[in-house]
Order: C-alpha cells, then structure tokens, then sequence
C-alpha cells in the first residue's frame, strides 16, 4: 500500500490529534504517503485533502480537538453518498483510509469497505459507547475533566449547604457518569443503563440528610433525562436548596489526559499496521490491554454496557 489518508468524523474528542499524529508518522515510517480529510465525511465529499509530512502533525499530540476539523455529514448516509465517498478516494489514488470517530463514523467506514475501499477505524469519542474495546480513546480526558468540575462544584455546594445536581454528557451511554460520580464520590448517579426511581433518590437524599451529610452531588448522564427537570422535581418533592449544572462541551476539550495520548499513538500505528498486511472492516481496538482488530460487523452487533460492578460499588460507599 503505496498512499492511505486519515479522517475524523463525529463529535471530536481529547486524543484525535494523537491518533492523527500517529498514523501519519507510522504511515509515512513504513514508506507510505498520507492525505488528511478535513471535515469527515462531508470533506471527503467536497474533496477536501491536504498531503500530510512529519511536519504537519507536530506540536500536536498535547491538543484537544482535530485538526483536521470534524463533521457530521447526513448525505453520507446515503447510498449515492458513499458511492461517491469511494469514487472520490480512487480517483486520488487512496488505497487505505483511517477513520478516527465512533458508531456513526464506523457505519460509514464499513460502507467504504463494501465498495472496496481498505478502511479500518480507530474509536475516538468521549462517550466510550463503542463494543469491543476497552476505551475509547476521549473518555479518560472527559471523565478528568468532569471530576475537575465536580470537586470544585463540592466546595461550594459544602460551604452553601446544598444539594447539587450535575449532568454530563454521554449519548446513550452511562460511562462518563458512573466513572465520574464514582471517581467525584457522587451520592448517587442516574445512568440509562439502570432504571431508577425518583423516591428512591430522594429517600437516599434523606438518609444522608438525617445521619448529618450538609450537602449531595447527584451525577445524571444526559442518557438518563434532563438534570435541570430533576432538580426541579427534587427542589419540589424535598425542602433541599437544589443548584444544577450542565457540564456541556467543556467535556469534549481540553489537554489529552496521558492515558489518551498513549491510547490514541498505540491505536493510530496499529490502524497503519492493518492496512499494511490488507486488512479492512476493521476497528482497531485494545481488549484486555491486548491488540485486537475487530470486524465493524462484531462491533455493531455486540450488546455493551458500562461496568456495572462500579455502579454498585459506588451505590455502597455513598451509603
Ligand atoms: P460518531 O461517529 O461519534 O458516532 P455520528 O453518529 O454523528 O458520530 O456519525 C458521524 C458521521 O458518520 C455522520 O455524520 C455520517 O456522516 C456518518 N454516518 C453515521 N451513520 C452512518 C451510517 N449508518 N451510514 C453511513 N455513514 C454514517
Ligand atoms: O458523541 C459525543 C457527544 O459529545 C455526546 O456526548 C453528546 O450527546 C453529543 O456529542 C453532542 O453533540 P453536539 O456537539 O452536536 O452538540
């Protein structure tokens, strides 16, 4: 394989920057040109390449976002969409292309693969929503960062006395605040991945209340509902002083933690790695801290949930 290129695509996430780094400077190692696709899907489209030298991707590895910006692309999705994603990649003489995004971003790698496109993903998104892997490289940062704002969130809401409700962000996925709400001790964390009861919470409120707890963090994954319409429900059904807080965006920036930085150099090489001995379909991933590349088929039909053994674990020692 003679030229490969690089995306990203999706929501962006602490560590893309790393990943790009590392292909390019793997790909280029091993002999190969590499093209960098601005803007995902939709540069991919529009024609939006840029060659990249070893020079391109310096002084990078240490920030957030992409620089090869990101997309959300919805003619992609479609058939004539990805017929000319593929028609656009030949007629730049791409053999290989990497796509550095999530569940989304993979969709339309596989649909590359199918129009004989060698593609292989590497997961970057800070909800660790992805099967078959251990993180996803954006998920340690994000949950950093969440934690950050939680302890400084508790000196207030200690010195005021109140009860405090955090949402962060997630999709679908619970990960960012159960690891979050364990690492920030959370009284309690409201995740999709496991119902729960408003006077439940409350009641548990009330417990830590009465056995003499000043003030209460609850951590809401976006994925479990709305933290502003729980905190209003809690202000109403308890005489607690409740303050909200949406952690938004603030998650998705910021200085790569190191463990992202060596996830995203790790996953970057070995996506080059793959191309090079002909794989394709493929997402390269860590499993139980082993090199694994895993069939995009595999990942999509694979049912997955946080760890839950931290769900309660935290539940005990917020007793
Ligand atoms: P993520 O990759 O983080 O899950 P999205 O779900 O927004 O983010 O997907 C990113 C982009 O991937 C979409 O804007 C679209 O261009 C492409 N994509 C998503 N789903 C599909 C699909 N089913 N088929 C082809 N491309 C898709
Ligand atoms: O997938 C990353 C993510 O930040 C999710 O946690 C969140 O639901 C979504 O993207 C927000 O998307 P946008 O940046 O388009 O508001």
């Amino acid at each position: 394989m003679k030229k490969i290129a690089v995306l990203t695509s999706g929501g962006d996430a602490p560590g893309m920057n790393a990943a790009v780094r590392a292909v390019v400077r793997a790909g280029i190692y091993h002999g190969m040109e590499v093209l960098g696709v601005q803007r995902g899907y939709s540069g991919l489209l529009q024609e939006e390449f840029t060659p990249m030298t070893l020079g391109s991707v310096a002084d990078t590895i240490q920030r957030g976002g992409t620089v090869l910006y990101t997309a959300r692309c919805e003619a992609f999705k479609t058939e004539e969409g990805q017929d000319r994603g593929a028609e656009v990649l030949r007629n730049h003489g791409v053999e290989g292309l990497v796509v550095i995004g999530g569940d989304g971003s993979f969709r339309g790698a596989l649909a590359l693969h199918r129009r004989g496109i060698a593609t292989v993903g590497v997961p970057g998104t800070i909800d660790n929503d992805i099967a078959c892997c251990d993180a996803t490289i954006g998920f340690d940062t994000a949950v950093n960062t969440a934690i950050e704002a939680i302890d400084k969130i508790r000196d207030t809401a200690t010195s005021h006395e109140r009860t405090y409700v955090v949402e962060v962000m997630g999709r679908n996925a619970g990960d960012i605040a159960l690891h979050a709400g364990l690492a920030g001790g959370a009284e309690s964390i409201l995740i999709p991945e496991r119902p729960f009861v408003m006077d439940d919470i409350i009641r548990k409120l009330e417990r830590g209340v009465s056995r003499g707890k000043k003030h209460s963090i609850i951590l809401v994954a976006e994925g479990a509902g709305k933290g502003m319409e729980i905190g209003k429900y809690l202000a109403e059904h308890t005489g607690f002083e409740v303050r909200v807080t949406v952690l938004g965006h603030i998650q998705r920036g910021g200085a790569p933690s190191a463990k992202d930085r060596v996830l995203a150099s790790t996953l970057g090489a070995y996506a080059v790695d793959l191309l090079r001995t002909g794989a394709s379909g493929k997402m390269a991933a860590t499993q139980n801290g082993v090199l694994e590349a895993v069939d995009f088929e595999t990942v999509f039909t694979t049912p997955r949930q946080p760890d839950l053994r931290l769900y309660e674990l935290a539940d005990m020692l917020a007793i």
